[in-house]
C-alpha cells in the first residue's frame, strides 16, 4: 500500500512544475523502507499456518479413534455441548440428523442445524475445532485428540463406524450427508453477479 502510494505521488506531483509551485500539502515521498520489523522464520510461519481447507490440505499427522474421541469430548466439550453433544443452551448443538437427511432449512426456519444435517465437509470439523474450541481453552488440544474427538462427533451423527479412525487421509474421504446439498458459487462478476 505504502509503495502504490508513494508511486502515484511521484507520478502526479513529481514534476518541476508542481515541486517550483511549491504547493502546501503535497504528498511527501515515502521511505522505500520504515527500517522496523523483520522476515518472520519458517517456524513462526508454520506456527500461524494452520489452515485445513475442504480438500483436507493442511491436516497435520496424526489419528484418534471414536473411543479415545469419546473421552476427550467428555472432559473438554461435554460442559457445553452436553454428554452427547445435544446442545446447553446458549451453546449449539452438534449431534443430530433429520429424518431423510431431507434439507428444510429454506422452510423451517427453527430448525437446528449440526454436523450431521448440515457441514458439507469433514475437514472442516478439524480446521474449526483446532482454532476455536475448546471455547474455553483454546489451542489446549493435541492433532491426535482433535482427530478423536471428530471421529467421536462423527461417529454420535451416525456418518462413521463405531471403529473408525480419524487421520489425514481418512478425514478427507468422510462423505457427509448434505454435502450435496451445497453448489460451488462460480459466478464470475458482472451481469451474471447478484
Ligand atoms: C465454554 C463452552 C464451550 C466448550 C468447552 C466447547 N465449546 Fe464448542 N462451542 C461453544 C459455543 C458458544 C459455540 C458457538 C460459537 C459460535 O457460533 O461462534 C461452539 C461451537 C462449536 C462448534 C460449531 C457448531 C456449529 O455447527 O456451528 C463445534 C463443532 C464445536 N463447538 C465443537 C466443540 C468441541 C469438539 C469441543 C471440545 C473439544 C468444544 N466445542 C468445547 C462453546 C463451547
Amino acid at each position: 500500500m505504502v509503495m502504490i502510494a508513494s508511486t502515484l505521488a511521484c507520478t502526479t506531483q513529481g514534476d518541476d512544475a508542481a515541486a517550483r509551485s511549491g504547493s502546501v500539502g503535497a504528498p511527501q515521498h515515502a521511505p522505500e523502507r520504515y527500517g522496523v520489523g523483520r522476515s518472520a522464520t519458517p517456524t513462526e510461519i508454520t506456527a500461524w499456518d494452520i489452515d485445513v481447507n475442504a480438500k483436507g490440505e493442511g491436516l497435520p499427522p496424526g489419528e484418534g479413534t471414536v473411543a479415545q474421541g469419546a473421552m476427550v469430548f467428555a472432559k473438554s466439550c461435554a460442559s457445553c455441548h452436553g454428554a452427547a453433544g445435544e446442545g446447553i443452551t446458549p451453546n449449539p448443538r452438534l449431534v443430530g440428523r433429520i429424518p431423510g437427511d431431507s434439507f428444510l432449512f429454506a422452510t423451517d426456519l427453527k430448525a437446528v442445524k449440526t454436523i450431521g444435517n448440515y457441514w458439507p465437509y469433514a475437514t472442516t470439523l478439524f480446521d474449526y475445532i483446532r482454532r476455536a474450541m475448546p471455547q474455553n481453552a483454546l489451542g489446549t488440544l493435541t492433532s491426535n485428540e482433535t482427530y478423536a474427538v471428530i471421529a467421536f462427533l462423527l461417529h454420535e451423527n451416525a456418518i462413521v463406524p463405531t471403529d473408525a479412525v480419524m487421520n489425514a487421509t481418512t478425514l478427507p474421504a468422510v462423505q457427509m450427508p448434505s454435502r450435496h446439498r451445497f453448489v460451488m458459487d462460480d459466478r464470475q462478476g458482472g451481469a451474471r453477479f447478484k
